[in-house]
């Protein structure tokens, strides 16, 4: 008996691992995540009733007891060294030109190149295939021993894959934040009230530096090797090769490591910079190395770097500048947000003078002040952000902003709920500015899909007063429009003409344009879905709206909010007498339509008659839902010409086909 749960623990144990390494090494996950949690419980279970049997490096075991006084020093056998720099091509040509300078003999080397990860150095030592120790760079040569927090990190594995490993193993690589888990990490800590971070390396260090690692274990870490420390024996003869065994016994090394003559380099450089804002890392740069051990050391070192390596380093993502003021923004459903006006500054390739300041806490928190010197980040496409306020050069004569108590548009008092950090202007469309920003949605390719009007026409026809409400777009006539904004008779006839056949329009669309909070495009399809008109969903009670898809009871308040306003009533009742209009689902009385509730749809290839975006209209005012992709859920694949995978994909499923004449059949009733 005891033979067999010690059997069974030890399966247990190897599944896991298993399952571990295909989803951290080899990033192919072959269970999904309530399969292997379910492997976990039942090892839990077993080590929990036969404690006897329980390994100290079981998966279940990765946490361990807070240390009673901060961490204790640890000493590098081998120094942890740092890199040198090069900034551009030239540079990079002179690395290039000394490595062949010293390396004479022997000829030009090849080169690795991988991306620098943008975190922490960590090393982590093993001994005969255990998880030993692991220590931060520190000064290089004395670190911190973090070993009970980086067992928490699950893509470290605390014991080596396969029978064949050097006895002692020092894995040297980076500690790092996924962008994405940063960003929903930070949300968790901003709703706890806790402090966020800056940014994901900062996250990193934050986090393994943590004294406890119960509160480690709950921050999504993750380990990229890039090489190696003390070692018993050569695990290959070339870096790629090292890198290669690495993945062998286990451990997740730097991803996109390129093998590459020095004239590859530039080329792998750029690629590499193109794809910095799709990688879900953050990299800072290039790391080239020569690719083969003994010329590694032949190169040696100069001061605390090696020659063999250089980082080529992208252009900085951050710099300093001043803030001139904080303007205040009002949008659509009333935000009130502050956005900083800069001095220009060159960052990432263009010249930046606004930033986000996200909302007034932040504000708070940041506390900046018009004049101080700022740090902004500019990552990609994102909207620049003021990361820190570098307060050693503030004139302290200057107050910290006062949150605004009305809107600096109508005057409207400010209010702030105690769920959210946006504060805002209580006016609805009194306000200009939220009158401005909910036309725009109104007129919006998505809503009300009205061509022509844009922002600078609407900004006219508020300031004029002769559109108040999205119907007084309706009334608008074209000799009323001519000479505004320098519009011939053509442009205003154009323009009416576009107001004129946005009447014909869907539910879906139309509730989506309305504006209410939180209701977007799916939302308003999902409501159009459930609801045949529009005097149901006014008198829908709460209970009623929250058995719609996707409606919570925020949204179904916000739904109700909305809709007990009389002056919305009033606007909608509006739009219908100018005649706005959809096709109304009655399946009751037997009309040619169909009902296709319940039914998944999907679209490819090329219609001629009609948009996808139409098509997929028509079918969800039908109750259908439409989907990207083919799946043996799907009902019926619509194909028109130039249809490719979705159709392969359809035709092995036994998925129903039809094309674009008999979708026209069935949405004959339009
Ligand atoms: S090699 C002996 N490779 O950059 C050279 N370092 O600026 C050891 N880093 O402390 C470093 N990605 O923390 C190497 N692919 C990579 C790297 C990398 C990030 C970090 C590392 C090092 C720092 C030097």
């Amino acid at each position: 008996m005891t033979y067999d749960v010690k059997t069974q623990i030890r399966q247990l144990i190897q599944e896991i691992r298993l399952h571990d390494y295909n989803y951290h090494v080899l990033d192919s996950p072959t269970i999904g995540d309530s399969q292997y949690d379910q492997l976990l419980r039942q090892l839990i279970v077993l080590e929990t009733e036969f404690p006897e049997h329980r390994d100290s490096n079981s998966p279940t075991q990765r946490v361990g007891a807070k240390p009673e006084s901060g961490f204790e020093e640890v000493t590098h056998r081998v120094p942890m060294l740092s890199l040198g720099n090069v900034f551009d091509a030239e540079e990079f040509q002179q690395f290039v030109a000394r490595l062949q300078d010293r390396l004479d003999k022997v000829g030009a080397p090849l080169l690795t190149a991988e991306p620098k990860l943008d975190g922490l150095a960590l090393s982590i030592r093993y001994e005969y295939g255990e998880l030993v120790m692991a220590a931060t760079r520190g000064d290089g040569q004395t670190g911190e021993n973090v070993t009970q927090n980086v067992r928490t990190i699950r893509s470290i594995p605390l014991t080596l894959k396969g029978e064949r490993f050097p006895s002692v193993l020092e894995v040297r690589g980076e500690v790092i934040m996924k962008k994405l888990e940063f960003t929903a990490m930070n949300k968790r800590l901003q709703d706890l009230s806790e402090k966020t971070f800056v940014n994901p390396r900062n996250a990193a260090a934050g986090s393994l530096r943590q004294l406890d690692p119960k509160i480690v274990a709950t921050r999504p870490l993750s380990f990229y090797a890039y090489g190696l420390g003390e070692i018993s024996e050569p695990l290959g003869s070339t870096h790629s090769d090292v890198m290669g065994a690495l993945k062998v016994l286990g451990i997740p090394v730097n991803p996109g490591l390129v093998k590459a003559t020095s004239d590859q380099i530039e080329r792998a450089y750029f690629d590499l910079l193109a794809k910095r804002d799709q990688l879900p890392y953050e990299i800072d740069g290039m790391v080239v190395k020569v690719d083969g051990l003994d010329m590694q050391e032949m190169l040696g070192f100069v001061a605390r770097a090696p020659r063999f390596a250089t980082a080529w380093k992208f252009p900085a993502q951050e710099a300093s500048t001043r803030l001139i003021a904080i303007d205040i923004q009002v949008g659509r459903t009333g935000a009130v947000t502050p956005v900083a006006r800069l001095e220009p500054v060159f960052l990432g390739g263009v010249t930046v003078s606004n930033a986000s300041l996200h909302n007034f806490d932040e504000v708070v928190r940041l506390d900046v002040r018009p004049g101080d010197q700022v740090i902004v980040r500019r990552a990609g496409d994102v909207i620049p952000q003021i990361v820190r306020v570098m307060t050693e050069h503030r004139d302290w004569r200057i107050d910290p902003i006062q949150l605004p108590t009305e809107c600096p548009v109508c005057h409207s008092p400010i209010r702030r709920s105690d769920r959210e950090a946006v504060i805002r202007c209580s006016g609805g469309l009194i306000c200009k500015a939220q009158r401005l920003e909910h036309l725009k949605h109104f007129v919006s390719r998505r809503a009300m899909n009205i061509d022509g009007v844009g922002e600078r026409l609407l900004e006219i026809l508020i300031e004029k007063e002769w559109v108040k409400t999205p119907a007084d777009l309706y009334r608008l006539s074209a000799e009323s429009l001519e000479g505004l904004d320098r519009m011939g008779d053509k442009s205003a006839q154009n323009v009416v003409q576009a107001i004129t056949s946005s009447k014909d329009t869907t539910f879906a669309r139309f509730l989506y344009a309305l504006g209410i909070r939180d209701v977007g495009e799916a939302t308003a399809g999902n409501l159009a879905q459930t609801f045949n008109d529009i005097a149901q969903l006014i008198e829908a009670p709460l209970p009623k709206l929250m058995e719609v898809e996707d409606v919570g009871p925020v949204v179904a308040s916000h739904i109700r909010a909305f809709f007990e306003v009389k002056r919305n009533r009033e606007v909608l009742a509006d739009l219908v007498a100018c005649g706005v209009h959809w096709p109304v689902f009655e399946p009751s009385i037997g009309s040619s339509c169909s009902d296709l509730s319940g039914q998944t749809w999907v679209l490819t290839g090329t219609l001629t008659t009609m948009t996808r975006d139409e098509a997929s209209d028509k079918l969800r005012s039908l109750g259908a839902k439409v989907v990207g992709s083919v799946s043996a859920k799907t009902t019926v694949l619509v194909a028109g010409p130039g249809a490719g995978g979705k159709l392969k994909n359809a035709e092995t499923l036994g998925v129903e086909i039809i094309d674009e004449i008999a979708l026209k059949e069935l949405l004959g009733c339009f």
